[in-house]
């Protein structure tokens, strides 16, 4: 008798910890998975990173030591990209990967209208980051039967270069720009499940 009560004993004891491994097991699962906000953040902190670089490091310095500049005729020149011409390039380059991320420079008041917002999320994203530039506009937007992650990263005037070029050049939609505002924003989408 004492070794049957014994024996429901060791399999109930067996029962929870099973249990509890397999609740374990599905917690790790969980915690693997990457959530897209956070991906989207590492993205836009690695494009930031990189545009930030080159401003300083590549673009600053030689137009400094007056070896060339950043212009943006700079084939014709042989100069070198502007940084919002080097991260649409990289954006095209990565469409052509074919992993489904995509991204881009966009505005409320472009240089070009291709830079327009594209649809309504656009058009709401690049409003809020406007009004509140801390914080990533985000959603899932659908576009042929597949789901993609969507965020919108304002894009600020953080030097007079960018207001100056910005409200003088001569196809821009907006020229009352000031130091510090959101020309823009970075948008960032990937296909999610
Ligand atoms: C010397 C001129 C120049 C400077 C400096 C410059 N930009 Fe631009 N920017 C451009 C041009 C030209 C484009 C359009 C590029 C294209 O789409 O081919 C552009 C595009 C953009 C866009 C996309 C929307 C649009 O206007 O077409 C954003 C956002 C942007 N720039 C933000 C910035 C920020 C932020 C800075 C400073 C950190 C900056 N730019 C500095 C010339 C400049």
């Amino acid at each position: 008798m004492i070794e049957k009560i014994a024996g429901w004993i060791l399999g109930g004891l067996c029962a929870i910890m099973l249990a509890s491994v397999a609740v374990a097991v599905a917690r790790a699962g969980e915690t693997a998975g990457i959530p897209p906000e956070m991906v989207a953040e590492y993205i836009h902190a690695i494009v930031q990173a990189d545009q930030s670089i080159y401003s300083t490091h590549v673009v600053e310095q030689l137009q400094n030591r007056k070896i060339t500049e950043a212009a943006e005729d700079w084939k014709g020149k042989g100069a070198l990209p502007l940084p919002a011409q080097m991260l649409q390039m990289a954006g095209q380059e990565i469409q052509g990967l074919g992993l489904g991320l995509r991204i881009r420079l966009a505005s409320l008041g472009p240089i070009y209208t291709k830079n327009r917002p594209a649809d309504q999320f656009e058009q709401a994203g690049l409003e809020a980051v406007a009004k509140d530039p801390q914080k990533p506009y985000t959603g899932i937007i659908i576009e042929r039967d597949r789901r993609y992650f969507k965020a919108i990263f304002a894009d600020r005037a953080v030097a007079m270069a960018c207001v100056a070029c910005h409200n003088n050049h001569p196809l821009s939609a907006k020229r009352d720009y000031k130091l510090y505002d959101v020309i823009g924003g970075i948008i960032i989408s990937f296909p999610v499940r």
